[in-house]
């Protein structure tokens, strides 16, 4: 019974320390190092390798590294193959931060002063309390709802919009697409964590921006498969979108020379809100093999028609 390891090697190698003392009797594989590939049961990976069951026939658990399956083409993989999201709380800490960072910067004017300083621009923009900014949380999985509450902790007005009806604690939910022109018409800071699927694609466009209050902000973590790059161009200038904070485009990396670079309404970072913490990964792996075992339900199962 043997799990491979497939992605960033070096984290890979941290996976093996942690296993190798918590799970001493597991044996650990990093690709492509695989061994006897009738031995592999289980496997971890960012990327799925083509003809998967011809590779590892005795293959029962797919485990994404990540928190999304959108890079996993589904029409490759054995319909019968459970596949596993990484629901860990590491991921779920590292982009509660980088929304927390992402919100407060756009609330509090920062992309238009890091355009000031580079001009040596002295010029104060009037500072509004936290309680008069409406933020809206599009998708209120394990990462939008962590979002929602730290950011209601700020005195945010929050609201956050999911497929299906949601309850939490101090946000208002709106739900489907019935729901979806209200929930924008009162959000001042936009945050786009939804999961990438057919449904998903696309969905920051013009229609969805031409909903929010004129000078809205977008913070973009997701997937960059959301974002219409062009409908975002044409909001900032149209004055719309007044700022936004992207951590994922299309492609990626943003190709050099790529307008949205220089662009000083717009702040980007290399897709790095949120990363695996092997630490506690690891913990989740190993109650998810446990569970596929003794036949109880898996943490962060995917349902293939829902698409995560
Ligand atoms: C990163 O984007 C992840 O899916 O964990």
């Amino acid at each position: 019974m043997t799990l491979l390891y497939k992605s960033d090697p070096a984290r890979g190698a941290e996976w093996a320390r942690l296993l190798a003392a918590k799970a001493p009797d597991l044996a650990f594989r990093i690709w492509p190092d695989v061994g006897n590939p009738t031995d592999i049961r289980y496997l971890a990976a960012w990327m799925a390798p083509d003809d998967i069951m011809a590779q590892f026939p005795n293959l029962e658990l797919l485990i994404s590294v990540g928190a999304g399956v959108d890079q996993f083409d589904f029409s490759k993989l054995p319909p019968e193959l459970p596949v596993v999201r990484m629901v860990e709380p590491g991921i779920v800490d590292g982009m509660v931060e980088y929304v927390t960072m992402s919100v407060l910067a756009l609330h509090r004017d920062l992309v238009p002063y890091i355009a000031q300083q580079r001009d040596q621009i002295w010029r104060q923009i009037r500072v509004w309390p936290a309680s008069t900014r409406r933020v809206g949380v599009l998708g209120l999985g394990m990462l939008g709802e962590a979002a929602c509450r730290k950011l209601a902790g700020f005195g945010f007005q929050v609201a956050g919009w999911s497929r299906s009806c949601r309850e939490i604690e101090g946000v208002i939910c709106y739900a489907g697409p019935d729901e979806m022109t209200d929930f924008l018409g009162r959000t001042d800071i936009l945050v786009c964590l939804l999961p990438l699927t057919d449904e998903t694609r696309g969905v920051l466009n013009a229609d969805l921006f031409a909903k929010l209050p004129r000078g809205a902000r977008l913070v973009s973590s997701g997937r960059g498969g959301h974002l219409d790059q062009d409908a975002l161009l044409a909001a900032l200038d149209s004055g719309q979108i007044s700022a936004a904070v992207l951590d994922v485009t299309s492609p990626e990396p943003l190709p050099t020379g790529h307008v949205l670079w220089n662009d000083p309404r717009v702040l980007i970072t290399p897709h790095i809100a949120s990363m695996t913490q092997p630490e506690t990964a690891v913990d989740v792996v190993l109650d998810n093999l446990r569970r596929h075992r003794a036949g109880e339900p898996l943490l962060g199962l995917v349902d293939r028609k829902r698409g995560y």
